[in-house]
C-alpha cells in the first residue's frame, strides 16, 4: 500500500493533512506503511511516571550551557570558545569521538518544541544550529573540505579510510547523530538553516564516500557508523533528491546484512548497538524503495534479536556485545542490556509494526522494553533525569553503581555524555509518540498511558485516564463525534480482557494477541473501559528454564534487598508470591528462606535487587 506519509511540519495546522501536497512535508511517499503516527503536538501526556520522566529531561535540556556544548566544535573549527569550560566524559576535548551528544540535544530540543511549542527549546535549537553553521563556514581557513562539521579534525576520516584510526574511535557514528539532530530541527522546528547545514554536511559525506571503491567502503563500515543509512534515507524521503538515497546505500554493511536477509543468526560476538541502526537503515530503505530484501533484513534481525538475545526487561547484549543465540543465563552481569540498543530496537519495532499493524507482537515488545527498561533507566530522584548506561541483571544489581567507566553509574550534567545519555534525551522527549496511531478509518491504541489525543482530522479528542499498570483498567473518554474503528491492542500477557462502552459490555473479540476492533459513530461523552487482567508470569532464560524472571502482567518484578548484599541467585518459592497492596505494585514471596518484597524493576531505585531467580516449583493459579 502506498500512501503519503503524514509528516506535517509543526507550524502548519494539522488540518492541512487533507491538502498534504501543499504542506512542507516529505517529498517522497513511503512504501508499505499502513498505520501512521500522529504529530507530536497532537498527543500530550497526563500526570504519571512518563510525564514526570519527561519533565526531568526538559529541565536538563533547558539548563545545559550551550557554550559548553559548542566547545569542541568551535575549538575544532578554530573559533573562539568564549571562555566556556570544556565538558568531560565523552565530550572532553581529548575524547576521540567527542561531539556526538550535541546531535541528541538537537533532536530533544526539537521534540520539546514540536510537542509543547516551548520557545526556549526552539531558541536553543535554532541558536545552536546557527553557531554550528559558523563553524562549518570557517572550513577554508583550516583546510577542511567544504561542508565538514565536527568536534574532531577531518584527518580522522583519512585514518579511518587508511585503516590507521585508533581503536574505539568512531567518526561516522558521531556524524550520524549530528545529521539526525539537524534533520529533526528542520522537520520539527522549521529551521531552514538547519537543512542548509545538513545538506552541506551530506554533500561532504557524498564527496568523501563517492571516491571509495565498494571494497574500500565495506572496510570503512567495519567501524561503527551509527545510522548513516537511516539518516541519509530520511533526507531522501524529506527532499526527494535521489542523490541521498545513493549515498545511503553506500552505508549498507554487507557482511552483517546479507546473513540476516536469509534469516541467519550470526550476531554472536558483534558489538550490538553498532548493528541495530544498520537494520533501521534497511527498514527505511525498504520504505523508500519497496525492495523486499531490505524488509527481510529488518524483519529477520528483529525476530532473531527478540527471540534469541533478549532479557526479560526487553534489552539485549552483555558488555555491549551479542552472545550466542539463547545464551542468557551465563551473562547476567552488571553490564547487561545497554540502553541505546533498546532505544534503537524500539525504533525498529515501530518501522515493522507500521508495515504490519495487524500484529500485536511488536507493541507487546515495545511495552515490555519501554516500561521495564527505559522508563526505569532514569533516576526519579534527580531533577535533571540522569540515567544509567547499562541495566544490571546480576543478583544484587543496583542502578547507579558499577565498576566500569560510566558503565554502572548515573550520568552527570557535564562529565558523562555517553551514547545512552544521548538516546535517553530523545526517549524522554517523545514518550507520547507511540501511544496512538491511525489510518484513514481507524484509531490504534497501542499503549496504556494517561494522555490526551487531539485527532483534529476526525474532530475527536480522546482522553485516556489510567493508573495502569497499577490498575488493570484504562478508560478512553471521547469528545467530539465521528465514525471510526477503535483498535485496541490486547496484549499476549492478558487473558479474559473485557471492553465496555458506557458501562455496557461491548461484546467484541478480545483474544490476547489481537487488536479488538469496535466500529461505530462515537459521540461526546462515550467512555470505553478496557480491562486487561494481570496474572503472574514466568519469563525463563532461554537456556535454563529453572532460571526465570517474574512478571505481573507487563511489569517485570524484582526482589528489593535494600542495602543487603546478594551474590548468588536466590531460589524463589513461586507458590508463595502474593500481591500485598491493591493501590500499588507491591508483592511478597519467600526467597532463599526469607520473606522478600517484590516491586516493579523500573521502581527499583537506590536498592540492591534480584531480577532472575532460581525456581523449583510452579506459579500457583491466582
Ligand atoms: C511537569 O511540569 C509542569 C510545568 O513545570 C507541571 O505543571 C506539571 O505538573 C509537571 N507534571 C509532572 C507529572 O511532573
Ligand atoms: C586560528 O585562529 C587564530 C586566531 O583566532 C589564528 O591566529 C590562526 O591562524 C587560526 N588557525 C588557522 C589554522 O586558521
Ligand atoms: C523555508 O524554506 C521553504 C522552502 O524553501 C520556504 O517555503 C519557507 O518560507 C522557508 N521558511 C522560513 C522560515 O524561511
Ligand atoms: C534489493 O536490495 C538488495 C540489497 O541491497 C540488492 O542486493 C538487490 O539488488 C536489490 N534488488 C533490486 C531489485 O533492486
Ligand atoms: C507477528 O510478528 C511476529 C514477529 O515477526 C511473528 O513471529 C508472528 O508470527 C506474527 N504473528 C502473526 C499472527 O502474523
Ligand atoms: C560514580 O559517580 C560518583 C558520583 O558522581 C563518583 O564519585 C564515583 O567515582 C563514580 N563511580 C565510578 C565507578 O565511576
Ligand atoms: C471505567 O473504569 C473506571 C476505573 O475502573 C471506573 O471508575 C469507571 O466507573 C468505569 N466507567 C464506566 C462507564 O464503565
Amino acid at each position: 500500500m502506498v500512501r503519503v506519509l503524514c509528516a506535517l511540519t509543526i507550524w502548519l495546522a494539522v488540518a492541512l493533512r487533507l491538502a498534504a501536497a501543499q504542506a512542507a512535508t516529505t517529498a517522497k511517499s513511503d512504501t508499505g506503511v499502513a498505520a501512521y503516527a500522529f504529530d507530536l503536538s497532537q498527543v500530550t501526556l497526563g500526570e504519571g511516571r512518563w510525564h514526570e520522566n519527561q519533565n526531568r529531561t526538559l529541565t536538563y535540556l533547558k539548563f545545559v550551557d550551550i557554550d559548553r556544548l559548542l566547545y569542541v566544535y568551535r575549538s575544532n573549527h578554530n573559533l573562539s570558545t568564549k571562555n566556556a569550560t570544556p565538558n568531560g566524559g565523552w565530550d572532553a576535548p581529548s575524547f576521540p569521538f567527542r561531539g556526538h551528544v550535541q546531535g541528541h540535544f538537537l533532536t530533544a530540543w526539537a521534540q520539546c518544541y514540536a510537542q509543547l511549542r516551548d520557545d526556549s527549546c526552539k531558541d536553543r535549537a535554532v541558536t545552536f544550529v546557527a553557531e554550528l553553521q559558523k563553524c562549518q563556514s570557517n572550513n577554508k581557513a583550516l583546510g577542511f573540505n567544504d561542508g565538514y562539521l565536527s568536534g574532531f579534525p577531518e584527518s580522522d576520516f583519512d585514518e579511518l579510510e587508511s585503516g590507521t584510526l585508533g581503536n574505539g574511535n568512531v567518526p561516522y557514528y558521531v556524524l550520524h547523530k549530528l545529521m539526525a539532530g539537524l534533520l529533526d530541527v528542520y522537520k520539527l522546528v522549521g529551521d531552514n538553516n538547519s537543512m542548509a547545514v545538513l545538506s552541506a554536511l551530506g554533500a561532504w559525506v557524498d564527496a568523501r564516500t563517492e571516491k571509495l571503491s565498494f571494497n574500500q567502503m565495506q572496510k570503512v563500515l567495519e567501524t561503527e557508523f551509527g545510522g548513516m543509512s537511516e539518516v541519509l534515507t530520511d533526507m531522501y524521503g524529506q527532499l526527494g533528491d535521489s542523490r541521498w538515497l545513493a549515498v545511503a546505500q553506500r552505508f549498507e554493511h554487507v557482511a552483517v546484512l546479507r546473513p540476516l536477509s536469509t534469516g541467519q543468526d550470526q550476531l554472536n560476538g558483534l558489538h550490538a548497538n553498532t548493528q541495530v541502526p544498520k537494520w533501521i537503515g534497511a527498514a527505511r530503505e525498504y520504505k523508500a524503495t519497496g525492495n523486499q530484501t531490505y524488509q527481510a533484513i529488518a524483519h529477520n534481525a528483529w525476530g532473531i534479536t527478540v527471540r534469541a538475545h533478549t532479557y526479560a526487561i526487553g534489552g539485549n547484549s552483555q558488555a555491549e556485545h551479542f552472545r550466542q543465540p539463547d545464551a542468557i543465563s551465563g551473562y547476567l552481569t552488571y553490564d547487561t542490556a545497554e540502553s541505546c540498543n533498546s532505544y534503537n530496537m524500539l525504533k525498529l519495532t515501530l518501522e515493522l509494526w507500521q508495515a504490519n499493524p495487524e500484529n500485536t507482537t511488536y507493541f507487546d515488545y515495545y511495552e515490555q522494553t519501554l516500561m521495564n527498561q527505559l522508563i526505569g533507566q532514569q533516576n526519579p530522584a534527580d531533577s535533571h533525569g540522569h540515567v544509567t548506561y547499562f541495566n544490571s541483571l546480576n543478583p544484587g544489581g543496583r542502578r547507579g553503581v558499577g565498576p566500569a567507566w560510566g558503565g554502572g553509574n548515573w550520568s552527570t550534567d557535564y562529565d558523562s555524555f555517553w551514547c545512552c545519555q544521548g538516546t535517553a534525551l530523545e526517549t524522554n522527549t517523545k514518550l507520547m509518540d507511540s501511544i496512538y496511531f491511525h489510518d484513514e478509518t481507524s484509531l490504534y491504541v497501542n499503549l496504556f498511558v494517561p494522555s490526551v489525543l487531539k485527532w483534529a482530522e476526525k474532530h475527536v479528542t480522546v482522553e485516556q485516564t489510567t493508573t495502569f499498570p497499577v490498575s488493570d483498567t484504562t478508560s478512553l473518554h471521547i469528545s467530539g463525534s465521528g465514525t471510526f474503528t477503535l483498535r485496541v491492542r490486547i496484549p499476549a500477557w492478558t487473558s479474559g480482557a473485557v471492553i465496555t462502552i458506557n458501562g455496557v459490555n461491548a461484546r467484541v473479540r478480545t483474544s490476547s494477541g489481537t487488536y479488538a476492533s469496535i466500529s461505530r459513530l462515537w459521540t461526546s461523552g462515550d467512555v470505553v473501559n478496557i480491562t486487561l487482567p494481570m496474572t503472574f508470569r514466568l519469563l525463563p532464560a532461554n537456556d535454563n528454564k529453572m532460571l526465570a524472571a517474574v512478571a505481573y502482567g507487563p511489569v517485570v518484578l524484582c526482589g528489593d534487598y535494600r542495602s543487603g548484599s546478594v551474590s548468588t541467585t536466590p531460589t524463589l518459592l513461586l507458590s508463595s508470591l502474593r500481591r500485598t497492596s491493591a493501590s500499588a505494585l507491591f508483592f511478597s514471596a519467600l526467597a532463599g528462606g526469607q520473606t522478600v518484597t517484590l516491586r516493579p524493576y523500573y521502581d527499583a531505585q537506590g536498592v540492591n535487587y534480584v531480577v532472575y531467580w532460581m525456581t523449583t516449583d510452579s506459579l500457583s493459579k491466582s
